[in-house]
């Protein structure tokens, strides 16, 4: 299906009101081979957009937009307890975590209401309450846009880091990921470390949790802070959390001692919502931008903003916080 200068506002989740030239849904692989035989799109220069829950429209898009509709949900392998589920690129991420639960296939419930398609998972490695896309990825299908051929891609081939993939790098507007699989069990195996998911189980008056439960606390907990897009825009965290040195947190702790910091592999990762809140920009609003009252990593549309308003607007904070804390934060939402 194809149509020109079409609004782009219901396609993102900040509900930005943007118009793309033209705009093309692909239900199944081969409709690319077949665009790719369109007058207008030999060039194969084009925008691809899965749920736009993680992009931000700056203006008018004179590229053709493709927006990858691939469906299906399906059981693939099942090795002992071991379940490899596979879900086509145009899958809602929160419908395939719920499929796989209703058919007894856990690993996916931290991972629960996460906006966005399944498409997308794999390219920003999405992440929360404890749980990575990486952790339960086994792999992918992707069509390269020069050559037209399909390639698998497997997890050391993805380079998986932080909110991070080859697909934000070498793979970068090159590959249209079609099918992702993952690796599942039939026998749960909670991940309850991430403190608040204790916390809501018990205020919940669960003892022994199922992934069910999970799952439900993890629901509870996000929509508590963070924003529903149906109701007012946003795309989640704008900006990244940001490792430092441990010699240069140690720093700053002297001068704000309750400076959280989470140790990893590079350093030490500090909340930028903790950063951006002690900043004072915390529930901040000027007409229809602002910053989410309950969360202050989440840039909102309170309804006709437009997107050069918000870039300034996290431009601002970004600078705010390298004035206050000499940290630089960056945005993890694609800006279009
Ligand atoms: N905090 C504040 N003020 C705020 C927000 C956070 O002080 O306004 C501090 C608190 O110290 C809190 C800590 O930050 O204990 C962590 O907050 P939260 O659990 O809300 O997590 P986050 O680091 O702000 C990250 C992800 C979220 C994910 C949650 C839970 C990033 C950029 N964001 O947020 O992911 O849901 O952890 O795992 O890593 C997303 O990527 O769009 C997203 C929502």
């Amino acid at each position: 299906m194809m149509q020109a200068n079409a609004d782009l506002k219901t396609l993102n989740t900040f509900g930005i009101s943007a118009k793309a030239a033209v705009l093309v849904m692909v239900g199944k692989t081969a409709d690319l081979d077949e665009l790719t035989r369109t007058p207008g799109f030999e060039t194969r220069d084009w925008r691809i957009l899965g749920g736009g829950s993680n992009v931000l429209l700056t203006g008018d898009i004179h590229k053709p937009v493709v927006r990858i509709a691939i469906p299906g949900m399906k059981v693939l392998e099942t090795h002992g307890n071991e379940v490899i589920v596979e879900a086509g690129a145009g899958i809602v991420w929160h419908k395939l975590v719920m499929w796989t639960m209703k058919n007894g296939v856990f690993g996916l419930e931290n991972l629960s209401l996460i906006p966005g398609t399944v498409g997308a998972s794999p390219i920003q490695n999405i992440g929360a309450y404890g749980v990575e896309l990486k952790d339960v990825f086994h792999s992918l299908d992707a069509w390269d846009i020069r050559s037209g051929q399909t390639r698998t891609f497997a997890t050391d081939d993805c380079a998986f880091g932080y909110r991070d993939s080859v697909f934000k790098h070498d793979a970068k507007d090159r590959f249209i990921i079609t099918n992702v699989r993952f690796r599942l069990s039939t026998v749960p195996d909670l991940k309850l470390d991430y403190g608040t998911i204790r916390d809501e189980l018990s205020s919940m008056k669960i003892s022994s949790p199922t992934p069910q439960d999970v799952s439900a606390a993890v629901v509870n907990i996000r929509r508590s802070k963070l924003p529903d897009p149906a109701v007012i825009g946003n795309a989640g965290s704008f900006f990244k959390n940001p490792t430092i040195s441990q010699d240069f947190y140690d720093s700053l702790k002297a001068d704000f001692p309750e400076m959280p910091g989470y140790p990893s592999a590079e350093g030490v990762k500090v909340p930028a919502g903790w950063l951006i809140e002690r900043a004072g920009w915390k529930g901040f609003r000027d007409g229809d931008i602002g910053v989410h009252a309950k969360q202050a990593l989440v840039l909102v549309n309170y309804g006709a903003a437009n997107g050069a308003d918000l870039v300034a607007l996290a431009t601002n904070i970004r600078e705010d916080v390298m004035r206050k804390y000499g940290i630089d934060i960056h945005p993890e939402v694609n800006i279009w």
